[in-house]
């Protein structure tokens, strides 16, 4: 099959599409939904999200050096749509979607409870990279669903049904959670 070149672009393929907290003095707690997010560092755990600065959650999260990413799943589709589609400049994003927050342990930004998965988390570094500003953060303390992990800390993903965002096709997806292997099998492990 013969290969089509694209422009440049960001055609990384599938992305998660998390649902950042922030808060900060003189601001309304607010979300905004990223798919510019990575894990950047293990000890400490660390991890990037990438913001426009036109956003209302850059300035809160410029101004506090702190916010909370809440993972997705399925079930968090049109909350996180919702998030990535209107700003809180308008709206009152938690009231408008029945979400409930929960005050954190390390951080002034508050959890969503509908999400299954929150990383608190402390701002490092910032690049201004171009049309957005890449936040480089200190996972301060995370918190998951105790239905969904066992007694080694170990997430059962059947369970998570993890939302994700595919960039170019603009589509959210679900359903992965068919079990292919395990990590270093390749390597005899
Ligand atoms: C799936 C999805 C992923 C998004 N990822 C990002 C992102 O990584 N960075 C960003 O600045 N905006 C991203 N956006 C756009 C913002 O979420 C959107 O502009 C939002 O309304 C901003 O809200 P705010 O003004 O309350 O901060 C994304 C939107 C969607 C739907």
């Amino acid at each position: 099959m013969s290969k089509v070149q694209l422009t440049p672009q960001t055609l990384l393929i599938p992305l998660p599409a998390v649902m950042v907290s922030c808060q900060a003095e003189g601001y309304k707690p607010n979300i905004i939904t990223i798919s510019w997010i990575g894990i950047v560092n293990s000890e400490p755990p660390m991890l990037s999200i990438s913001i426009q600065p036109k956003r209302y959650s850059y300035e809160i999260i410029k101004k506090s050096g702190q916010f909370v990413v809440n993972l997705t799943s399925e079930h968090n589709l049109q909350a996180a749509d919702f998030c990535g589609n209107r700003s809180g400049r308008d709206y009152d994003k938690f009231k408008e979607l029945k979400l409930t927050p929960i005050k954190a342990k390390m951080v002034s930004a508050p959890l969503i409870k509908e999400c299954p998965i929150n990383l608190e988390c402390i701002t490092r570094q910032s690049l201004l990279l171009g049309s957005h500003e890449m936040f480089i953060a200190e996972i301060a303390a995370v918190h998951i669903n105790g239905e969904l992990v066992d007694e080694n800390e170990r997430p059962n993903i059947d369970m998570l049904k993890p939302l994700v965002y595919c960039t170019g096709a603009r589509e959210y997806r679900g359903g992965l959670i068919k079990l292919l292997g395990r990590y270093g099998q390749a390597a005899g492990k």
